[in-house]
């Protein structure tokens, strides 16, 4: 199925100076990026964007991570955009996850994993709708002869 899927490059990712390792994955990959900003989220922009886990005892925790410095949120599109990015990304956990994954390369622990991915088409669009407007989002760029 041809999608979007939201993206996020995380605090700690960021601050490794891994922003450009992650993008270059992501254009060497089937994945078309079509949008992107570095922001820096307040906690009740942290809050709001994971409150699904907000009763989870870990949800404190991310939202002072999540806002704890800048971040570079994404959105990619392509067939399976949403499975693609996932498989890039690897396991949740980057103490579990795969060496040549995102999050087995590049992250730390189940917290500092490094990026965020959405998990299904409703997420995806209500994600990519949480941070930027249909102005920001642009049509896939091919490749100039
Ligand atoms: P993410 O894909 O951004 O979605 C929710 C995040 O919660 C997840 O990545 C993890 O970084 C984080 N998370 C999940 N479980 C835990 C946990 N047990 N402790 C701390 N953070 C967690």
């Amino acid at each position: 199925m041809h999608e979007r899927t939201l993206a996020i490059i995380k605090p700690d990712a960021v601050s490794s100076r891994h922003s450009g390792e992650i993008l270059r994955r992501i254009e060497e990959s089937e994945l078309r990026l079509i949008a992107v900003k570095m922001i820096t989220l307040s906690g009740d922009d942290a809050g709001g964007f994971y409150a699904v886990h907000k009763e989870r005892p870990f949800f404190r925790e991310l939202v002072n991570f999540m806002s704890s410095g800048p971040i570079v949120v994404c959105v990619l599109e392509g067939e399976n955009s949403i499975l693609r990015w996932r498989g890039l990304m690897g396991p949740t956990n980057s103490e579990d996850a795969p060496k040549g994954t995102i999050r087995g390369d590049l992250g730390i622990d189940i917290e500092r994993n490094a990026v965020h991915g959405s998990d299904a088409p409703g997420t995806a669009k209500l994600e990519i709708d949480y941070f930027f407007n249909a102005t920001e989002i642009c049509a896939p760029v091919e490749a100039l002869p």
